[in-house]
């Protein structure tokens, strides 16, 4: 590049604000993913239930595949396969994530372009559906036939992984901040239906320089119960099934990263949980 040209495109990158300069996908990951705390937490549960390790894992809804890239990096016998019907936000995790995998760990990982709903995939031994993204299908009756599908794709001892938040926040428009690394994190409940429990959110990111991506991502979700939900995984065939909720410290009723499992549902105003059930 001649100095002329370098000085242009520094030129032209300082007019731009740090919102038109951001990468929405790596702000995502930045802030709302965990990949490496969940499957820590899929495995260790994994092997109480089965008293045997993972391997072969689905990760439904995979976006930019964070999880089936630190996946099949944990362990050289581990396989990913990952579905999401977004084919931008693949290229994305292809260009960004897969790319840092060598030729080995490659071949141990498949990306598939489809609905969850429809996808065909030979059987594994886990699946995950995480960010609470299987709350888009707002249907009973579509819940309960991607459950029957998932059960399909699971080996016989085979555990499915699902997430959800509940307390009395949930059922309300809120905002909530966070700060982070050279950004703010912004998730909006922007609009709640008491009938039909479907919410509107939005994640908004904000910058030093005031700049600001509004509705970065929007989510339209129907905000299911753990009771309601895990009906319909009995229904579904899975023969057993459970509630693993976070923990809060008891003096200063702090949410914690710990996760038991357990029927108590005692009444905090906000908190997160998995359902994990077993074909
Ligand atoms: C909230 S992101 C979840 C990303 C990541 N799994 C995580 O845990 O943060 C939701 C993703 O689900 C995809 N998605 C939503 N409905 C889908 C469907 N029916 N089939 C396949 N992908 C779907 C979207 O394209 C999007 O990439």
């Amino acid at each position: 590049m001649t100095s002329a040209t370098a000085r242009k495109r520094k030129q032209i990158d300082s007019s731009k604000t740090m919102a038109e300069q951001a990468d929405l996908h790596a702000l995502y990951q930045e802030s709302v993913q965990n990949a490496e705390f969940e499957l820590d937490f899929i495995e260790a549960t994994f092997k109480e239930w089965c008293n045997r390790k993972p391997h072969s894992m689905r990760e439904d809804f995979c976006g930019t595949a964070l999880s089936c890239c630190e996946w099949v990096t944990r362990n050289d016998k581990n396989t990913a396969v990952g579905v999401d019907f977004e084919q931008s936000v693949l290229d994305w995790g292809k260009e960004n994530n897969v790319s840092r995998l060598n030729a080995e760990q490659l071949s141990r990982i498949e990306l598939i372009h489809d609905d969850v709903l429809n996808v065909n995939t030979s059987k594994v031994d886990l699946i995950q559906a995480f960010n609470f993204s299987y709350w888009g299908f707002k249907q009973r009756s579509t819940m309960l036939a991607y459950f029957k599908s998932l059960r399909e794709s699971l080996v016989d001892d085979g555990v499915l992984f699902l997430d959800f938040f509940g307390g009395s926040e949930c059922y309300q428009t809120q905002k909530e901040k966070r700060k982070l690394d050279g950004f703010k994190y912004i998730w909006e409940q922007a609009e709640f239906n008491a009938l039909t429990n479907e919410l509107t959110c939005h994640i908004h990111f904000r910058f030093p320089d005031k700049s600001k991506i509004r509705e970065a991502f929007t989510y339209e979700w129907r905000v299911w119960g753990p009771a309601e939900i895990r009906d319909i995984l009995a229904e579904a065939g899975f023969s057993k099934h459970a509630i693993y909720r976070q923990e809060f410290d008891p003096k200063t009723d702090e949410a914690l990263d710990e996760y038991i499992m357990t029927d108590e549902g005692e009444d905090y105003a906000c908190w997160l949980g998995y359902i994990v059930a077993q074909k």
